[in-house]
């Protein structure tokens, strides 16, 4: 890891597509699927959607934000006058790393050695693409952007990245773990208002 990251830091990619080569090529631990799930969206774009890592539906079909979260992502975004080809969209880690549950393969969180050990490419990535802000969907993108861990409900709204000005809000997973379906409601629409928020500092 140490060595990969000395390597990151010699030797910036010269493109996105060399950046996701060295990505593709890369065989994560035993816990992930070896799939990686690269970022999707035009160098370019205003605005960057971080997540987490991808899901089961991600990794079937080698994708980012297709799986439930995401489709609840993409309804958000739509939402928010955010059109999702213009949007640049990726994760912290790009390997699915889950538990297998008969036929199930239960998503388990990525540590924060794993996230750090994912964080150069990350950073490389958003260095080519350039977006005006990045968004960090959840706790885990927000360790991976900024180094430290992050509390969302404190820190949610805008926050100073290491890369340049980001947006914190929850990921969307979260609002599909909430039980109460008023509570879902009233956190959707808060989520909403973030992107429209995210939306107007990123224009
Ligand atoms: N959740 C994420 O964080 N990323 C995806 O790509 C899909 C679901």
């Amino acid at each position: 890891t140490a060595a990969l990251a000395a390597m990151h830091r010699r030797e910036p990619p010269a493109s996105l597509e060399a950046l996701n080569r060295a990505i593709a090529a890369y065989v994560p631990p035993v816990a992930f699927a070896p799939r990686a799930v690269l970022g999707e969206g035009p160098v370019g774009a205003g605005i960057a959607f971080v997540g987490e890592q991808p899901g089961d539906q991600e990794e079937i079909q080698g994708r980012p934000f297709v799986g439930p979260a995401g489709q609840l992502l993409m309804r958000a975004l739509n939402e928010a006058g955010i059109v999702r080809e213009e949007a640049y969209l990726t994760n912290a880690v790009k390997h699915f790393k889950f538990e297998a549950r008969g036929k199930r393969r239960i998503h388990v969180t990525p540590s924060a050695g794993e996230v750090r050990h994912y964080r150069w490419w990350l950073m490389d990535e958003l260095d080519l693409v350039a977006p005006r802000l990045v968004v960090a969907l959840g706790a885990t993108a927000a360790l991976a952007l900024t180094g430290r861990p992050v509390a969302i409900t404190r820190s949610r709204g805008p926050l100073m990245l290491d890369r340049g000005p980001g947006f914190v809000t929850v990921h969307p997973s979260y609002l599909l773990r909430l039980p109460d379906e008023a509570a879902r409601e009233r956190a959707y629409a808060a989520f909403v208002g973030d992107l429209k928020a995210a939306q107007a500092l990123a224009a």
